[in-house]
Order: structure tokens, then C-alpha cells, then sequence
């Protein structure tokens, strides 16, 4: 089978590529970014960088037509890009989105697009399940357009499915693993890492008490794969993640005793300090998996603390190499 995974060179591309790769499968990637993440794949017969946009028309019709399969990962990502540059997020999250549906109903190719439990935005009824109400904040606050760009992308593959096109919709709940982002910025692991690696304090944002359910990258990518295989999930939105809750200060706490000889201590920070006054923290971010359990037939499996010993390792390691 030929993959083309659109913002392949990223965190959970790279590892979907992983996943193909190992099946025997053809991968296409598609990213404007750095092959960093897919260095150790360059060498496989089977795996093709092509280092260009989704706004590539021509192009993108090229790897579609010849695709078997579709993952649309290309995204901006990560609050400090939705809050510095809401345009550039609402243009490649929303118009990108449409480049790409527009291409595979063209050649009526499957689409697994990558969504994200921001979708829901700070509905209070937990856990969500994916017909739960999306609760967001008003417009002027820049915050929320990434859960909007990505809810536009939802509609826009409801609509193509609407039309015939096989589509199915996976909404990620702060998956984590090796190579997830650069040390100091992006997600809340690679900012604690980065913290930790240089015994600097661990800056928890509020009052450390909102959760988030953690998901190691391996069991993520099992539910990815299956939402490109299975014929139950065409038409369907589904949580990825797990339901296990744990406290942004618990977290921390993790990752300060696994890490071991560290001298870095826990400090509060005001929200405001770290993202400025548009931003709005949710509470709790809790996922129903049920769907993910008996549409997929994948259950995660690898516990908080062995996924954060993994990928601390991971991470230790890679700044030994320099
Ligand atoms: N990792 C998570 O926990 C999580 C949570 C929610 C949603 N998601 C979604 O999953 C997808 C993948 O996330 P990730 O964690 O791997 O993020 P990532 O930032 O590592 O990957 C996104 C990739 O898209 C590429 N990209 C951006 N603009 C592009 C363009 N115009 N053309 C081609 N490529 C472009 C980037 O270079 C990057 O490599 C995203 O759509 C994201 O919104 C991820």
C-alpha cells in the first residue's frame, strides 16, 4: 500500500512512518519542515521525503492520485504559534485542510484526518465523548482559533463524506513520546525536559491542578493505523487518547523523580507570564474512549510513568549526541 502522510516530518508523522514502514508498506511524506525526524528512514527503500507545502497544488495532486491512503497531519501546532500567529494558523489548518480533501475526492482517495481534543475547548462535562458539545471562548481571543481551524476541518471532511468521500476524523489527546518537539518550546513535556536537562526550575503554569490524559505515542499511532484500515471508522470522529487523568503538578512531580539527579524545583507561574492575557488554560481535558476501543480494537497499554521513562531517556540521550 502507498501512504502519503501530509506534515509526515512531524512528531506523530514521523512515528505513523515508523509504523508503515515496519508493515512493508510505501510512505510519501509531505512537509515544509526539517527531516530531522525521519533521518533514520531516509535510507528505506520504501520511504520518500518530499520537502514542499499542502498550497503546492500541483504537486499535491500528483501524491494524492497516486496514494492508496491519506493521513492529513500537516497543521501549525502549539499555543505559542496559535497565539503569536493566528493568521498563519487559520490559513494552513482550515485552507490546507480544504487543499488536501479537495484532491482526494477528486481521485475519491480515504483521508484519516488529525484533529485534537481542543475541539471540545473548555466544556466542563468530562469525560467527552465525541458527540459532546464544543464550549469556547469569543472571537477577539486568538486562543481559540486553533480549535476553531481544526473544528472547520471537521466539517469540511463531514461535508466531503457527506459526498461520498471515506473520511474518518481522530481528535488526539496530548499524545507524547521520543522526538515530540525542540527542548524549551512546543508541549508541556519538551518545556519540563528542557527545564530539567539544565537544573533549572519547573515552571507549572496556575496552580498546577488542571489535568490532561497523557498518551504514549505508540499507542496513539495503533489507533492511527487501524482508522486507515478499519471500515467501521469511515464517517466517524474518534478520541485517541487514554482516560487516565493526572494534574499538570503530578506530572511535573513525574518527571522531576524519574529524571533523578535533578536539581530543578517546582515554581508557579502566573498564566498571563508565560502566554500573555489571550490565553485561557482548560481545567480538565478527558477523553471517552470508547470508540477507540470498538471501532479500532485498540486499548493503550503503556502506563504514564513507563512512557515518561522512555522518552526521558530518549531526550537524555539525544543530548548526549550533541
Ligand atoms: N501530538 C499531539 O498530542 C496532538 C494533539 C492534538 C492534535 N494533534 C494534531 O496531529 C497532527 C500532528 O501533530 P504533531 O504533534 O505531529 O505536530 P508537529 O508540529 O510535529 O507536526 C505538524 C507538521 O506539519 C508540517 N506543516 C506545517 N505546515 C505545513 C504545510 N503548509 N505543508 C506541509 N506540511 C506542513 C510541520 O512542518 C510539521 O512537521 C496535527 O494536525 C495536530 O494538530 C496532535
Amino acid at each position: 500500500m502507498r501512504v502519503l502522510i501530509t506534515g509526515g516530518g512531524g512528531f506523530l508523522g514521523s512515528h505513523l512512518s515508523d509504523a508503515f514502514i515496519a508493515r512493508g508498506d510505501e510512505v510519501y511524506v509531505l512537509d515544509t519542515g526539517s527531516i530531522i525526524k525521519v533521518r533514520h528512514l531516509l535510507d528505506s527503500p520504501g520511504f520518500h521525503y518530499v520537502h514542499d507545502s499542502i498550497f503546492n497544488l500541483e504537486l499535491l495532486d500528483g501524491l494524492v492520485a497516486k496514494a492508496d491512503l491519506i493521513y492529513h497531519l500537516a497543521a501549525v501546532v502549539g499555543v505559542e504559534h496559535y497565539v503569536a500567529d493566528p493568521y498563519q494558523t487559520l490559513n494552513v489548518n482550515v485552507n490546507g485542510t480544504q487543499n488536501v480533501l479537495k484532491a482526494a475526492y477528486k481521485y475519491n482517495k480515504r483521508v484519516v484526518f488529525g484533529s485534537t481534543s481542543e475541539v471540545y475547548g473548555r466544556n466542563p462535562k468530562v469525560p467527552w465523548s465525541e458527540h459532546d458539545d464544543r464550549v469556547l471562548g469569543a472571537t477577539s481571543v486568538d486562543r481559540w482559533c486553533y480549535s476553531t481551524s481544526k473544528a472547520v476541518g471537521e466539517h469540511f471532511c463531514f461535508a466531503y463524506h457527506k459526498m461520498g468521500l471515506p473520511v474518518v476524523v481522530l481528535r488526539f489527546f496530548n499524545v507524547y513520546g521520543p522526538r515530540l518537539d525542540r527542548l524549551d518550546v512546543g508541549r508541556v513535556f519538551t518545556i519540563f525536559m528542557g527545564q530539567l536537562l539544565r537544573g533549572a526550575d519547573i515552571t507549572v503554569v496556575g496552580d498546577g491542578s488542571q489535568t490532561r490524559c497523557f498518551t504514549y505515542v505508540t499507542d496513539a499511532v495503533k489507533g492511527m493505523v487501524q482508522a486507515g484500515l478499519k471500515q467501521e471508522a469511515v464517517g466517524e470522529a474518534i478520541n485517541i487518547g487514554t482516560e487516565v487523568e493526572t494534574s499538570i503538578l503530578e506530572f511535573a512531580r513525574l518527571m522531576i523523580k524519574l529524571y533523578g539527579a535533578s536539581k530543578s524545583k517546582i515554581k508557579l507561574v502566573s498564566q498571563e507570564e508565560i502566554y500573555g492575557s489571550s490565553y485561557e488554560d482548560i481545567p480538565r481535558r478527558v477523553p471517552d474512549t470508547t470508540k477507540m476501543r470498538t471501532l479500532l480494537g485498540v486499548t493503550p497499554k503503556v502506563s504514564l510513568e513507563d512512557g515518561l521513562r522512555l522518552t526521558i531517556d530518549w531526550f537524555e540521550s539525544e543530548q548526549q549526541k550533541g
